[in-house]
């Protein structure tokens, strides 16, 4: 197949493009860096500089090669700064899918895997969660997740559009090459974020230690970003029978911070330190979610454990960020 993997010099899009053209797949990127960085665009992909905001860019793209396949990763995806941005949110993310879907029915392109988030539950009453627990994001960047949901429902009944939408949880880990994972400096996601205290000698903060959980901090559910990659594989399968749908992508178990850390410390960092802070605003209790849906419909299973994301994070953040 040929896909158009927009976000694809990003941190999921970048495994997955390694991932696609590993099976044979030819995969055009479109990035506009802004996130994202050029040494993670894979050497065999074609790659587009520019902004999916721009109708004309992809326009030309779509008719240049034959797109059979979409993968939406591109996104703004800073919660805090949702919230302090509503605007640049709403515009990028919604208006930038929006966009996608128009060039993609006026060139009678029909398959689209997105890339949704956990954050379109928000603060959740009952875990785990599933495909049908209530949606009520409680910042921006889940409200504008849940939105553009909604254009792909609404695309897939107007205009026969087949879409697969991931809601991912917690992704950690790196490529099993170990040349595509999290490059950002300042990473805001867990693992990540503690492998960089680690290698900078910084003093690890929990922000939390009076939840309804088992040791007091947040219990959220991690996934390896390479478990991700293989679920866009496999929705390739369902997008060519026609099919679409809506999957959360979880383990169906989850670890608190504590345990995330203690971990780091007895695979990496016999010496990490770590102290607690208050709450943050808005964090749920525990966020975990069920994957029988996944599994049932696209055979989709867990293979990494946390510490292959934990290691392979580390390995790469020691080798690859500078
Ligand atoms: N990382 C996670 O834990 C997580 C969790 C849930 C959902 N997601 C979703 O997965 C997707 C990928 O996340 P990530 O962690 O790889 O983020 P990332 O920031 O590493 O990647 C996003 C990529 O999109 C590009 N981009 C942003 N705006 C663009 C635009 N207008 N046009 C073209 N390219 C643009 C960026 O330059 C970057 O390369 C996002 O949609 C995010 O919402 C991520």
């Amino acid at each position: 197949m040929t896909i158009l993997n927009i976000g694809g010099a990003g941190f999921i899009g970048s495994v997955a493009t390694e991932l696609f053209i590993k099976n044979g797949h030819k995969v055009i990127v479109l990035d506009d860096l802004s996130t994202g960085f050029k040494k993670l665009v894979h050497p065999k992909a074609v790659f587009v500089k520019g902004s999916m905001l721009n109708y004309n860019l992809l326009d030309k793209i779509f008719k240049k090669y034959k797109i059979d396949v979409v993968t939406l990763y591109a996104a703004k995806i800073v919660v805090p700064e949702s919230v302090a941005h509503p605007n640049d949110y709403y515009l990028t993310n919604v208006g930038g899918t929006a966009t996608v879907l128009k060039a993609m029915h006026a060139n009678n392109v029909k398959n689209i895997i997105f890339a949704s988030s956990a954050a379109v539950y928000g603060v959740c009453k009952k875990v785990p969660v599933d495909e049908k627990s209530p949606t009520v994001p409680c910042n921006p960047y889940g409200a504008s997740k849940l939105m553009c949901e909604r254009l792909l429902i609404d695309a897939n009944k107007a205009h026969g559009t087949n879409f697969i939408s991931f809601r991912f949880f917690n992704v950690a880990g790196a490529s099993k090459s170990g040349r595509y994972g999290m490059m950002k400096q300042k990473p805001s996601l867990l693992i990540p974020a503690i492998n960089d205290c680690v290698l900078k000698h910084k003093t690890v903060s929990i922000f939390g230690n009076k939840y309804k959980t088992k040791d007091g901090t947040c219990l959220r559910d991690y996934i390896h970003v390479s478990d991700l990659a293989n679920a866009a594989l496999l929705a390739l399968d369902q997008l060519k029978k026609n099919k679409s749908g809506i999957y959360c992508l979880g383990s169906n178990s989850g670890y608190t911070v504590l345990e995330v850390v203690k971990n780091v410390e007895k695979l990496i960092d016999k010496n990490l330190k770590y102290e607690f802070k208050p709450n943050r605003a808005g964090d749920p209790d525990a966020l975990i979610t069920s994957n029988k849906k996944a599994y049932q419909q696209l055979g989709w299973k867990v293979k990494h454990s946390l510490k292959d994301m934990i290691v392979s994070d580390y390995n790469f953040r020691k080798t690859m960020v500078k």
